[in-house]
């Protein structure tokens, strides 16, 4: 397989100018390195006004043929995964090439035994064990369009998920072990269910060993439907276009969005960046720290890095679980060469001090990702020298659930090294920074809007179920942009900082979630009218989530209170989405229009009660002071 990596930052730099001046032949060339069933007519049609973006027109794949088949005639026996469980003591697991092909297509078959066909979209709601990469596989391989939803949503968020998608299947386990928790995953698919109508089947992997009520025509396990199944499944012929998965985030407003990505674009994209932000080379070994219920496990676990023949570490469990120097352990178990985390992983590692990583040979290590949120600079350089002994490249990987691939980030050893600072932008990604009135803005060391000009071959497509939304929310602020809903500042040479969501988006320890969207939760409890929420700093999650609850009246147990609304959000997204620090309030800060003024809770929020600006414009000021003289309580 020729490698797609560059070798020089002076050929980066060639390459990315060719990738602008004529961006068909530059993802024409490197498309032709996949295996195609049918070659495309055209490489690229595309508008940003519908939006609709179709790369490679014509041609027909499959992706795991790309990703497996493809790999078996030289590479059969090398490992695809080392799998490395939560608990120690456990045995781990490893899978070749040619294991993990046989396990895909047996799947894929009794996938198929169960009716399901090309374009049925299938719920995946599992543990990180090898088995979830090998549904995401097995529905690839059939044309079935996953949905993978972290296991750690609770049956109301998964439910809402399945009914959007109206997925017919959901695939689950017994339970899962994560850290010291465990979480009975049947159970919580049980009840999601009861309100999903679409579902006919679920599929138990047997993870634990433990009980499960078992609906007789509906559930069923996965070793009895595996049973009997052939080792080979020929791969459906897919469109290019043809949707390969559904992914759910959070935006600004509304219910969480299904992104949509498709397959030739996706792969192209995902393969290409992984193999030059990792500069990846047949022997290394690679690890990201990753769930796949997010879209970095899905890009840089399972398809990139699949895509690329690679060998993966796959990890079942949490930094810190059973002691803090459980990743240094694990790198050098495996002698783990690319390493990729997020930096609320990196802070809390941080601290728990240096000894941790004392007993441990980290001297495989050659390039360190950081991904998900900004990267502050004191985590950025314990990073580096800490882990990487100033021996490794830091990577730090801009990007997004919508953008499918690495965006903005450093190349591998090749690119100078600025901490805090993304990078350059990858071959073929077009950044700009607009300004309020939506021009560009050329000169350096200001901040904008971070745009995207032009498509790269794994931009979403759409929006599940809802096209027009799509729209409204990336490609409608600025006419013929691609919005991120970031702000960055770009410095004299070129490289791009990320500030963070201008929007009203929450990144929690590098989930995102929309402000309006934790307000819906909250308000369905019983006992709350009205609630805002804010995001503020937080030392490890790199922001933390502060609600402000109206109820009837204030209550007289505010523990209890508290405690109420905890549960509530649980319930209706999951433990992730609780917020840190609750104040209950009589009002909210709200202008004569009725609009909530964010920017003040913001204020409070961060403890700078000082400095809270113009107030003249609110329907009740007194509320302000209420709620200056609680903060100090909270
Ligand atoms: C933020 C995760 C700064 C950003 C891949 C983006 C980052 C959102 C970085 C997408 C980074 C992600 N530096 N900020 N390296 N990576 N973000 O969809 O605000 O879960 O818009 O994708 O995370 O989060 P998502």
């Amino acid at each position: 397989m020729k490698s797609l990596a560059i070798k020089t930052f002076e050929e980066y730099q060639e390459r990315y100018a060719q990738s602008v001046a004529d961006p068909s032949a530059f993802w024409g060339e490197i498309a032709e390195t996949f295996q195609w069933e049918k070659s495309w007519d055209k490489v690229l049609e595309w508008n940003f006004q519908e939006p609709k973006v179709q790369w490679f027109k014509g041609g027909q794949l499959n992706i795991t043929t790309n990703a497996l088949d493809r790999h078996l005639e030289h590479n059969a026996n090398k490992i695809a995964f080392y799998w490395e469980p939560n608990d120690p003591s456990t045995e781990a697991r490893s899978y070749t090439y040619a294991q993990l092909h046989t396990a895909v297509c047996r799947f894929a078959n009794a996938l198929k035994v169960k009716g399901i066909k090309k374009g049925d979209r299938i719920c995946i709601y599992m543990p990180m064990i090898p088995e979830l990469a090998i549904a995401v596989l097995a529905c690839a391989r059939i044309g079935a369009v996953h949905s993978v939803v972290f296991a750690g949503f609770s049956a109301n968020a998964l439910a809402d998920r399945i009914v959007d998608a109206e997925a017919t299947m959901v695939i689950t386990s017994d339970g899962l072990n994560r850290g010291a928790k465990s979480m009975a995953l049947k159970e919580i698919v049980d009840e999601a269910i009861t309100t999903c109508p679409s579902i006919t089947n679920v599929i138990v992997y047997n993870c634990l060993g433990w009980e499960c009520n078992m609906v007789s025509g509906r559930d069923s396990w996965w070793h009895d439907a595996i049973a009997h199944q052939p080792e080979h499944c020929t791969p459906e012929l897919m469109d290019v276009e043809d949707p390969l998965f559904i992914l759910y985030t959070s935006g600004s407003t509304g219910k969480p969005k299904g992104v949509v990505h498709t397959c030739g674009g996706y792969m192209v994209y995902t393969a290409y960046t992984f193999q030059n932000v990792y500069q990846y080379e047949a022997d290394d070994i690679y690890w990201c720290t990753a769930d796949i219920g997010w879209i970095t496990g899905h890009s840089y676990i399972v398809y990139g890095p699949l895509l690329s023949g690679a060998t993966s570490v796959l990890f079942e469990g949490i930094p810190t679980y059973p002691y803090a120097g459980r990743f240094w352990q694990i790198v050098e178990k495996y002698k783990v060469t690319q390493f990729l985390t997020a930096p609320t992983a990196i802070r809390s590692l941080m601290a728990h001090g240096t000894e941790h990583l004392k007993p441990y040979d980290l001297s495989s290590l050659k390039i360190l990702g950081t991904v998900g949120e900004p990267i502050n600079e004191e985590a950025w350089q314990w990073y580096y020298k800490e882990v990487g002994k100033e021996q490794c490249a830091i990577v730090d990987n801009w990007w997004q659930t919508e953008t499918g691939g690495i965006m903005i980030s450093g190349i591998g050893t090749l690119s100078p090294l600025k901490p805090t600072f993304a990078g350059y932008p990858l071959p073929g990604i077009q950044p700009v920074l607009l300004n309020q009135e939506g021009r560009e803005i050329e000169e350096p060391n200001v901040e904008g809007y971070l745009c995207i000009k032009a498509p790269w071959p794994s931009i979403l497509r759409t929006t599940y179920g809802d096209h027009e939304r799509c729209r409204v929310t990336y490609f409608s602020h600025y006419d013929g942009y691609y919005f991120t809903g970031d702000g960055a500042k770009r410095d004299e040479n070129g490289m791009y900082r990320i500030i963070g969501r201008i929007d009203d988006v929450i990144n929690v320890s590098g989930h995102r979630f929309g402000t309006a969207e934790i307000e819906n939760a909250i308000n369905a409890n019983e006992h709350v009218i009205e609630s805002a929420v804010v995001g503020y700093p937080h030392p490890v999650k790199g922001q933390s989530i502060y609600a402000f609850v109206v109820g009837e009246e204030l209550p007289e147990d505010e523990l209890a209170a508290r405690h109420s609304i905890v549960e509530t959000v649980s319930k209706e997204i999951g433990k992730i989405a609780v917020p840190e620090k609750i104040m209950f309030v009589t009002g909210l800060p709200k202008t004569r229009s009725g609009k909530i003024m964010r920017r003040i809770l913001r204020k409070v929020a961060e403890g700078e009660t000082g400095s809270l600006g113009d107030t003249s414009t609110l329907l009740d000021p007194g509320i302000v002071d209420e709620i200056i003289l609680k903060s100090n309580t909270i």
